[in-house]
């Protein structure tokens, strides 16, 4: 099992990574939430149906009583109705301070364990277990928490980092092929703004790590270390952080331009491909990196292009939640592994997009 130390501000925490660390759950969970008596797993139907019973024993072999609030899969059901749930099982349950709540599932299933965590009871602890590569080497780790409302995508959420996060490898098999390409759009995203090795690994590869395990683990737990040392420097998303949002800005727009039918993580690569193709006409990235990144996001089927229009983006870009007073920070990056936060105002980010 390989650990990555997250030291954020607010809380240090591991994150283990490895194939069949959910086997050792109910010892990791009993060593951070010293106290505890009971535990209210979060997941969704697609995921319940292969892991919960798993979780569930490993929990209760550790002498935990658990219960579980399993919700309709899908991100239309990241909403206050099903945290008000997910309250409502706790208080009825008996849940007191030193009880916990364990994320098992992707992004919005973390997401929403870590709000339901952080509100009740005004803080109880969370243990996180991502089954998606995207909440792996993403969402899982750092603490960002949260909800949708209709007004946009995870307005509503807080700082609150897990106890533990504990990453199975083999958890990845089931993985639909689409949602594991998705994952891969925040992978090359930490090879563009910080790894040059992880891109080399990754461009070695040439496109497959899916069935190698060994390379799956090892280039989770870099994306994972990557995160790490971002969080470690900017828990609360004031500098450093903002540059894992390479990508986000042009994304979200075509994400919600799509009513949210488009998969986050391709949204995401197809930012970047913009954005890239932006940076090489200010001169600011050279023609051959960008073709190579861009050849990386082809290697793995990921898009780096949308028909969106520059003012569709930057009109969209002004509504974002993270848009600061009247200016962006856009992510650029000026070379591969190394990125840059530059604030434009809508004009500059408009001349910027446009051909
Ligand atoms: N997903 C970006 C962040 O955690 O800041």
């Amino acid at each position: 099992m390989r650990t990555v130390r997250v030291n954020a501000a607010s809380k240090s925490y591991d994150v283990l990574i490895g194939k069949n660390a959910v086997e050792s759950l109910g010892e990791e969970a009993k060593k951070v939430c010293p106290g505890a008596l009971k535990a209210l797993i979060v997941s969704e139907t697609n995921v319940a149906k292969i892991y919960l019973d798993v979780v569930k024993s490993r929990l209760e072999d550790a002498g935990f009583e658990v219960i579980s609030y399993v919700f309709e899969a899908g991100e239309q059901n990241k909403n206050i109705n099903e945290i008000a749930g997910m309250w409502n099982k706790m208080a009825e349950a008996g849940f007191t301070r030193t009880d916990f709540v364990v994320g098992l599932g992707g992004g919005v299933t973390t997401d929403m364990a870590g709000f339901a965590a952080s509100t009740f009871l005004r803080g109880i602890k969370v243990i996180q277990l991502p089954t998606s590569l995207l909440a792996m080497v993403d969402a899982s780790v750092g603490g960002k928490t949260g909800i949708d409302i209709p007004m946009g995508k995870n307005q509503v959420g807080a700082f609150w980092q897990p106890s533990l996060v504990l990453e199975d490898i083999t958890f990845l098999r089931t993985l639909p092929d689409e949602v594991f390409t998705e994952g891969m759009g925040e992978v090359t995203k930490h090879a563009f703004i910080m790894d040059l090795k992880l891109f080399d690994t990754l461009e070695k590869a040439n496109g497959s790590i899916r069935d190698d395990e060994d390379l799956l683990e090892e280039i989770v737990y870099m994306n994972v270390s990557d995160k790490a040392s971002v969080v470690g420097e900017d828990e609360t998303d004031n500098g450093r952080r903002q540059t894992l949002n390479f990508g986000h800005t042009v994304g979200h727009v075509i994400e919600r331009d799509s009513g949210f039918t488009k998969p986050h993580g391709i949204c995401v690569a197809k930012g970047m491909g913009i954005v890239i193709d932006a940076c090489v006409r200010a001169g600011t990235l050279d023609a051959g990196e960008a073709e190579k990144m861009k050849n990386l996001l082809k290697m793995y089927d990921l898009p780096a292009e949308d028909e969106i229009t520059p003012q569709a983006i930057v009109t969209g870009a002004m509504n974002d939640k993270k848009k600061r007073g009247d200016t962006l920070s856009v992510i650029l990056v000026n070379k591969i592994g190394q990125a840059e936060i530059k604030k434009m105002t809508a004009e500059e980010f408009l001349k910027f997009l446009s051909v």
